[in-house]
């Protein structure tokens, strides 16, 4: 199903995020300028934690979130799993800086985080998109935009 509009600039940061995730796997080929080494993801996980997810996270959880809660019980179900895997990688984020192995982390973020924009991309936007009405998400776009 096509974005609607409202939900394009967090589909527009999904990108980056999954562009992220790609970095952090093991064993993925060589691509673009991406670092290769497990400092170098580590830096550059890092670096993109701090200027975009972290803001990322908070937006859908004090925006997004609390706007498509309550009315349908699978999105509501998809939440409370989105909520549970960003609390997941904060604190792997955190643990980038002191940690016995790194490769094994590098690889879990990368995977959780591949998954968690997955799901909201295919499960949760494709729900929202159906089940809140055209004016309630226009208003949400505006929000989300301020
Ligand atoms: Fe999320
Ligand atoms: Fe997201």
């Amino acid at each position: 199903m096509k974005r609607h509009p409202s939900l394009v600039p967090l589909s527009r940061e999904h990108q980056r995020g999954l562009f992220l995730a790609q970095a952090l796997k093991r064993g993925i080929p060589r691509f673009k300028d991406l670092p290769t080494t497990v400092d170098g993801k580590r830096e550059y996980a890092l670096s993109v934690y701090k200027a975009l997810l972290q803001h990322h996270f908070h937006v859908e959880e004090i925006i997004l979130f609390p706007a498509i809660r309550g009315r349908n019980i699978e999105i509501d179900t998809l939440i409370n799993e989105l909520l549970q895997e960003h609390q997941q990688m904060h604190t792997l984020f955190q643990t980038l800086h002191n940690t016995s192995d790194l490769e094994t982390l590098l690889h879990e973020l990368g995977l959780l985080l591949e998954s968690h924009i997955r799901k909201e991309e295919r499960q949760l936007f494709e729900r929202v998109q159906v089940v809140i009405d055209k004016e309630q998400l226009h208003a949400l776009g505006l929000k989300l935009e301020s």
